[in-house]
C-alpha cells in the first residue's frame, strides 16, 4: 500500500447499491496516502451523498459537466489531466454501456474520454444484468478496444437477494489492486538476495552473543526491490518484524547458517545486498550443556566468523554486490576501506552512534559510496531510503 502514497486517484462512482462501499474505499485510499477526487454520476447521488464523500476525501466532489462554479475551480479537462489513475467503483451496467459506446454525456464519461490516465472499473450489479448478453458484449468491447481493466465482479449473495456474479470487489481489495498498478518494472526479471537482521552465536544451549540490529533496513530494501519488480529472497537472522509481501524469507540464526543459506541461493542472483549485522566472532566451542556459574570469572574464546559478503564478492561470477558500513566514527574512511577490501560495487555508510538513525530506529540517513562517486541521502524513513537506494542501484545495472 506504500505505493499509493501521493498518488492522485480519480474515483468515479455510478448508481448502484454498492455505492455505499465507495465511502470505505475513499477511506482506504486516503489512509494509504492518496489524494482522492470523487466524481459522481446522477444515479450515484441517489445512493450516497456528495457530502459524505467530500468529508472523507477532503476534496470537493465533482458531479456536473457544465457547472460554471466547478469549471472555475478545477475544470473537467484539468481534472482529466490531474489523475494518475481513474477507478470507477461501482460501475453500473448503464455506465459500462455508455463507456463502451464512447459517450460523453456526463462528467464521469467525459473524463474517461478526456484522460490519458489508466482506467479500471469495478462492475457491480444484479447477477442477471451482469450475465446479460449486452453487458457482456460491452465488457468485451471496453477490454479489447480501450484496454480498460475490469476488476471483478465477485460472486455471492447480492443486496437484492439473488446469488451469483455481480458483487463489487471489497474496498480493501480494490485498494490493493490499485497499489499494484504503481509497481515499477525497473528490476523485473532480476533476482535480489538480501541478508538482514543480527546473527546469534550460541555459547551454550540457552545463551548467545548478538547485537541490536532490528532487520528494518534489510526488510525495507526487500520491499522496495520487490515493488520494483524483482524476485527477492531475504536470509534473515532473528527479528521481530513481519515478512514483506511476496518476498521469500529464509530464517537462520548463526553467521555460519547465514553463509550456507546465501551460498544455496546465490546462483542466478543479480544483486546481493548485505544488510545483516553479522557477528564478527563466535564462541570457539559450543557447550553442550548450560554453563554453570561455579567460578568468579570466566572467559569465552572467540574465533572469527566467515565474512559472507567478502566471500560473495570474491566469486568470479559475482552479483552486483552492495554492503553496509554501520560505523560510530570516521564513517567515510572506514566505509571506503571496506568497499576496497571486500571488493564491493557499492557500500552504504551510516552513523549508528546517532540515536535517531541508528540500529532499531525507523529512520536512517546514508551515504552511498562507489569507487568513483559518493552521494548523500538525508534522514528519511527506512522505507523511503530503501526506495532511493534501490533506484540508485537500478541506475548502475
Ligand atoms: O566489516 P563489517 O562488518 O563492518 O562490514 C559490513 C558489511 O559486511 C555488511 O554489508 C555486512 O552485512 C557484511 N558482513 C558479512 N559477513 C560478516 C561481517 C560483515 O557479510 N561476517
Amino acid at each position: 500500500m506504500h505505493r499509493l502514497r501521493n498518488k492522485r486517484i480519480l474515483l468515479g462512482i455510478s448508481g448502484g447499491i454498492a455505492a455505499y462501499k465507495s465511502a470505505e474505499l475513499v477511506r482506504a485510499l486516503t489512509g494509504a496516502g492518496c489524494d482522492v477526487r470523487v466524481v459522481m454520476t446522477q444515479g450515484a447521488k441517489e445512493f450516497i451523498t456528495p457530502l459524505t464523500l467530500q468529508a472523507l476525501s477532503g476534496n470537493p466532489v465533482h458531479h456536473s459537466l457544465l457547472d460554471p462554479e466547478a469549471e472555475a475551480g478545477m475544470g473537467h479537462i484539468e481534472l482529466a489531466k490531474w489523475a494518475d489513475f481513474i477507478l470507477v467503483a461501482p460501475a453500473s451496467a448503464n455506465f459500462i454501456a455508455r463507456l463502451a459506446a464512447g459517450m460523453g454525456d456526463d462528467l464521469l464519461t467525459t473524463l474517461c474520454l478526456a484522460s490519458i490516465a489508466p482506467l479500471a472499473i469495478a462492475p457491480a450489479m444484479n447477477q442477471a444484468m451482469w450475465l446479460d448478453a449486452s453487458t457482456q458484449a460491452n465488457i468485451k468491447k471496453i477490454q479489447s478496444v480501450k484496454s480498460i481493466q475490469i476488476w471483478g465482479p465477485d460472486q455471492g449473495q447480492q443486496a437484492c437477494g439473488d446469488v451469483g456474479p455481480g458483487r463489487m470487489i471489497e474496498p480493501i481489495n480494490l485498494a490493493q489492486l490499485l497499489a499494484q498498478q504503481f509497481e515499477s518494472k525497473a528490476l523485473s526479471g532480476k533476482t535480489v538476495l538480501i541478508t538482514a537482521g543480527p546473527t546469534r552465536e550460541a555459547i551454550d544451549p540457552v545463551r548467545y552473543i548478538s547485537n541490536h540490529s532490528s532487520g528494518k533496513m534489510g526488510y525495507a530494501l526487500a520491499t522496495a526491490a520487490q515493488e520494483a519488480g524483482a524476485q527477492v529472497v531475504i536470509i534473515s537472522g532473528p527479528v521481530q518484524i513481519p515478512p514483506p509481501d511476496r518476498v521469500q524469507v529464509i530464517s537462520v540464526e548463526s553467521a555460519q547458517q547465514m553463509l550456507e543459506a546465501v551460498e544455496a541461493k546465490l546462483a542466478d542472483t543479480d544483486i546481493f545486498i548485505g544488510a545483516a549485522a553479522v557477528a564478527d566472532y563466535r564462541p570457539a566451542n559450543l557447550a553442550t550443556q548450560k554453563i554453570k556459574k561455579n567460578n568468579d570469572e570466566m572467559a569465552i574464546h572467540l574465533v572469527k566468523n566467515p565474512d559472507i559478503i567478502a566471500l560473495v564478492a570474491a566469486k568470479s561470477d559475482k552479483p552486483f554486490t552492495v554492503g553496509f558500513a554501520a560505523e560510530t566514527q570516521d564513517i567515510l574512511s572506514y566505509a571506503r576501506g571496506k568497499l576496497e577490501k571486500k571488493n564491493l560495487d557499492m557500500i552504504i555508510a551510516n552513523d549508528v552512534s546517532n540515536k535517531e538513525i541508528g540500529f532499531n530506529s525507523d529512520d536512517n540517513a546514508v551515504i552511498v559510496i562507489e569507487k568513483d562517486q559518493e552521494k548523500e541521502y538525508p534522514q528519511a524513513s527506512k522505507y523511503q531510503l530503501a526506495q532511493q537506494i534501490i533506484s540508485h542501484i537500478t541506475n548502475k545495472l
